[in-house]
């Protein structure tokens, strides 16, 4: 029987499936109807509120593209992948199949150069995903995607229905039922004027499938502090809020290792007089395991409606290869062959996961 790890890379390699049918959102097909049924982990939140960051702590690398204006401009589906300790982290792209990439600088350039692959240096956005699947012994076993930040102020030389484009994006992932919701909020701003919790509180009023992080903690005012929203008094939600420390600009700037920057964040809540007594749960390795966790249940009890969509796919594309007949594009063909191997497999392994 398969691991819940590997429960976790399947998702993951439906998601693949459907980006490669170009079901990724919109669209009726079988597979479109499965895109919406996949558990997902989405991350959220306002231009600067530290999502890249966030994400960068999780995987233990820098390898996020950095600057000013909209940076994140197609979705990233990262995957995660934890191997045994001391093997060498790589990562692969989807688009790129038959490459491994060693080193996490050249991750980054392939993310800036293949987002402009697609909106032509523009600065446009596309809803069409990135896959970027990372393997390393740093990592737990999670799927995470990162979505363009919520703006509202529209960059040079860019249309203001981006801003509107972005929101649309975004809805498109956070508006799905099964759908997790990690919405980042900086700790140094109003959290009633967060972006993250606002469209939140909207698609998911009860909060159950939404996980709060508070960043930038060190950075808040001298005197106050965040405890009525990390102990639930304020903005209460289904889930226990999450408060993390991040590198500063000035870390980046010197090149802060990110497993450095790891344990100096559990330094930080070890030792401080407002969140020492709950450092066991704060921080961004505590997110991770927490988040994995999450995910692993929840498309463990997704798993039978996952099946029936499963084989309505495979009967869907059954008839599409009949009616092909000959003769067809070696192309098209082949990959629908290949996605119907793919579609049978996973139905043999979700049954497994069922007995
Ligand atoms: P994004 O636009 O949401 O992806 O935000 P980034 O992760 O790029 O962070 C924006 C800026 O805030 C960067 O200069 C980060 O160094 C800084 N930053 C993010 N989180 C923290 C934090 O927890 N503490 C401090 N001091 N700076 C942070
Ligand atoms: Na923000
Ligand atoms: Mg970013």
């Amino acid at each position: 029987m398969a691991t819940m790890g590997s429960l976790i890379g399947l998702v993951n390699r439906i998601q693949k499936a459907c980006t490669v049918l170009g079901d990724y959102g919109g669209g009726d097909s079988a597979f479109s109807s499965l895109w919406e049924a996949l558990p997902s982990v989405a991350v959220v939140g306002g231009q600067s509120s530290g999502k890249s960051s966030v994400l960068e702590s999780i995987v233990g690398r820098d390898f996020l593209p950095r600057g000013s204006g909209i940076v994140t401009r197609r979705p990233l589906v990262l995957q995660l992948c934890k191997i045994e300790e001391g093997a060498p982290e790589f990562a692969e792209f989807l688009h790129l199949p038959t490459k491994r990439f060693m080193e996490f600088s050249a991750v980054c350039k392939e993310i800036q150069d293949e987002t402009d692959r697609i909106t032509g240096k523009s600065k446009q956005i596309s809803p069409i995903p990135i896959h970027l699947s990372i393997y390393s012994p740093n990592v737990v076993n999670l799927t995470l995607i990162d979505l363009p930040g919520l703006t509202k102020v529209a960059v040079e030389g860019q249309p203001e229905s981006i801003m509107e484009e972005i929101e649309m994006m975004v809805r498109s992932y956070v508006g799905k039922p099964n759908c997790i919701i990690l919405a980042i909020s900086p700790a140094n701003q109003d959290i009633a004027t967060s972006d993250a919790i606002k469209l939140a509180r909207e698609v998911d009023p009860t909060g159950e499938r939404t996980f709060g992080v508070l960043t930038k903690l060190d950075l808040m005012d001298k005197g106050t502090n965040a405890l009525h929203v990390l102990e639930g008094r304020s903005y209460r939600l289904q889930h226990p809020w999450v408060g993390i420390v991040n590198r500063s600009q000035a870390d980046i700037n010197r090149k802060v290792d990110m497993i450095v920057a790891r344990q100096k964040e559990r330094e930080y809540f070890a030792t401080s007089p407002d969140y020492g007594h709950l450092a066991s749960k704060m921080g961004s390795e505590y997110l991770a395991k927490l988040l994995s966790k999450h995910l692993e249940s929840v498309i463990k009890a997704r798993i039978p409606s996952i099946i029936s969509l499963i084989n309505k796919s495979i009967d869907e594309l059954e008839s599409e290869l009949n009616h092909l007949g000959s003769p067809i594009a070696v192309d098209s063909g082949a990959q629908l062959y290949t996605i119907l191997e793919v579609c049978r497999a996973f139905d043999k392994i979700f049954k497994e996961h069922l007995e």
